[in-house]
C-alpha cells in the first residue's frame, strides 16, 4: 500500500511554459539534487540528522507502547501541554486516525481509551474552559517541550501543577503529569529529576517540527488508540524510496524540485496545501509549520542576506471551493497547489432519492458521498490545470496508519532537501528564537532585561496611528 505523486500538472505540457516546467528545466536542477542528495547521506551516515532514525527506533517504540498503556490505564483525560512542533504533529495524527469525534463518543465505544486534548494556545478563556472540562483525578498530563524553557507550556504546567497539587498533595499530584523532554538539557528536564517526574525523551538532534515520529506524537497517538507501529514501518518504507540520487526515482526530492523551481523560476511564491479529506486538515496544519519555519530564512548558508521562503497555505476540499477556489482559479498567478487525495475513504454513504421533479435535487440520488467528493475534487483540478494553475497531487490509496507515515515522512525528506537547494538551514528557527526571548524580556526573565529595556524605548519613540470605533 504506497502513497503516489503525481505531477503531470506541474509540467508546462499540461499547463503550459509561462508556469508548468519542461523536462529541460527539471533535467538541469537534477545535478543540484545530486549533491545536495550526496551532503544529506553523508550527514545520515554520520548521525547528524537524527530524524531519519526515528523509524527504526525499536526501543523508543516500545518506551513509548509500555508508558502509553500504563497512562489508559490511570486516566479519562490525556492532555498535552505543547506549542508549535511539541502539538502540531500529535494533533495532525489523532485527526487523521483517531476517530474523527474521538472525544465525543461514549467510552465503551472509545475502547476505554481516554480523551485526548491539545492545549497549544496560551487563550485564558480556551485554557480555563479545558480545565473546567476534565476532572484532575481522572486526567494526564503530558507536558512537551523540547527546549524545556518555553513560555506558553511552562506556565500552562504551572497552572495545571498548582492545580493537581492543592487537589491532590505532592506525593499524588506526580501520578498525574509526563513530561516529553530532551535528555539531559533544560529547566523541564531539571523539574522532571527534581519531582521524579515520569518522563520521555526527545533525541537532542531532532527539533520540534521534526518530531513528530518521536514520543512528541507517538505517545498521544498511542494513548489515542493509534497503531504507531504500523506508523513507523510506513515512513522507512518513505524512507526507502528517498535513497535514489535521481530525483526522477525520488518522491520527495522530486517534489523539493519542482516546489523550488516554483518559486525561483515560475514566480510562485505561494505553496497551498488543500486535502479532499477532514481527516488531514491537520496534517496540512503541520505541513504549514513545517514548510515555513524550515524555509523562511532571513540569510543563507554562507551567511548572505536572501530572505527566502515561499508562503504555504492550507485550504481543505471541498469546503475551500467555497472560500478561496476563485481566488486560486482567476487571482493571480502565484501559486502552486498540493492536493492530498484519498482513494478510499473509510466510509460510505449513499445520497438517498428524492424530489423526483426538481432536475437540480433527483440527480444527486443513488450516488455517494464518495463520489461527490472525488467528482468535485477531478472537476476543480480539471479546471485549475485548464486555467493554467500548476498542482501537485499526492494520492493515498487509503487512509491508515501506514499510509500517514509515508506521508508524513515523505513531507519531511521533502522539506530538508528544499531547504538545502535554497542554500538555507532547514534545521534553525532563529526568528522563532527571537520572538521568544523578546517574551521572556517582557515577562521579567532574569538576564533578558537589555532586551526589555529596547522594547520600551522603541514603544516611547513610535507616532502611534489609532481610530476609534
Ligand atoms: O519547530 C520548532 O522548533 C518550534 O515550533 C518548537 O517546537 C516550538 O517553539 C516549541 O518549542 P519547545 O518544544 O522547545 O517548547
Amino acid at each position: 500500500m504506497r502513497i503516489v505523486l503525481d505531477f503531470t500538472a506541474m509540467t508546462a505540457d499540461v499547463v503550459g511554459d509561462r508556469h508548468g516546467l519542461t523536462v529541460d528545466e527539471i533535467d538541469a536542477m537534477s545535478s543540484a539534487f545530486a549533491a545536495v542528495h550526496e551532503q544529506i547521506n553523508k550527514q545520515k551516515e554520520a548521525g547528524d540528522l537524527p530524524f531519519f532514525d526515528l523509524p527504526y527506533d525499536k526501543q523508543m517504540l516500545s518506551d513509548v507502547l509500555k508508558t502509553a498503556s500504563r497512562i489508559v490505564r490511570r486516566c479519562e483525560n490525556f492532555v498535552v501541554l505543547g506549542i508549535g512542533g511539541s502539538a502540531l504533529g500529535g494533533i495532525a495524527l489523532f485527526k487523521a486516525l483517531a476517530h474523527p469525534h474521538h472525544n465525543l463518543l461514549a467510552e465503551e465505544k472509545r475502547r476505554g481509551l481516554p480523551r485526548v486534548f491539545f492545549a497549544d494556545n496560551i487563550d485564558p478563556e480556551e485554557f480555563c474552559a479545558l480545565l473546567d472540562l476534565v476532572n484532575l483525578e481522572k486526567t494526564v498530563f503530558n507536558v512537551i517541550s523540547k527546549s524545556g524553557g518555553t513560555a506558553e507550556t511552562m506556565s500552562q504546567f504551572l497552572i495545571v501543577r498548582n492545580r493537581l497539587m492543592r487537589r491532590l498533595g505532592h506525593d499524588r499530584h506526580k501520578l498525574h503529569i509526563i513530561a516529553t523532554t530532551d535528555p539531559s538539557q533544560g529547566y523541564l528536564r531539571q523539574i522532571v529529576k527534581k519531582e521524579g517526574y515520569e518522563s520521555l525523551p526527545i533525541h537532542p538532534g531532532v527539533g520540534g517540527r521534526f518530531s513528530v515520529l518521536s514520543p512528541v506524537g507517538l505517545l498521544p497517538a498511542a494513548v489515542a488508540g493509534i497503531d504507531i507501529a504500523e506508523l513507523l514501518a510506513g515512513a522507512r518504507s518513505a524512507d526507502k524510496t528517498c535513497t535514489e540520487s535521481n530525483p526522477w526515482k525520488n518522491p520527495a526530492g522530486m517534489n523539493a524540485l519542482l516546489q523550488v523551481l516554483a518559486y525561483t523560476r515560475k514566480k510562485k511564491p505561494i505553496s497551498v496545501m488543500m486535502p479532499y479529506s477532514g481527516s488531514l486538515r491537520d496534517v496540512a496544519d503541520w505541513y504549514r509549520q513545517l514548510w515555513a519555519e524550515s524555509l523562511g530564512k532571513r540569510l543563507d548558508v554562507s551567511g548572505r542576506v536572501v530572505n527566502v521562503g515561499p508562503t504555504p497555505v492550507k485550504a481543505l476540499g471541498v469546503t475551500d471551493q467555497h472560500s478561496q477556489l476563485q481566488l486560486y482559479m482567476e487571482g493571480p498567478f502565484d501559486k502552486i497547489i498540493t492536493f492530498l487525495t484519498v482513494e478510499r475513504f473509510r466510509k460510505g454513504i449513499t445520497i438517498p432519492r428524492g424530489f423526483k421533479h426538481m432536475d437540480g435535487v433527483w440527480y444527486l440520488g443513488g450516488h455517494t458521498l464518495n463520489e461527490l467528493m472525488h467528482a468535485e475534487e477531478e472537476a476543480t483540478k480539471f479546471a485549475l490545470t485548464r486555467a493554467h494553475r500548476p498542482h501537485v497531487t499526492i494520492r493515498l490509496p487509503e487512509i491508515n496508519p501506514f499510509t500517514v507515515g509515508q506521508l508524513l515522512f515523505l513531507l519531511e525528506v521533502q522539506t530538508l532537501y528544499a531547504g538545502r537547494l535554497l542554500k538555507i538551514n532547514p534545521l534553525d528557527q532563529p526568528g522563532v528564537e527571537a520572538g521568544k526571548e523578546l517574551t521572556y524580556a517582557l515577562m521579567g526573565r532574569k538576564g533578558f532585561e537589555n532586551r526589555a529595556n529596547l522594547l520600551t524605548a522603541k514603544s516611547h519613540e513610535q507616532k502611534t496611528y489609532r481610530i476609534m470605533v
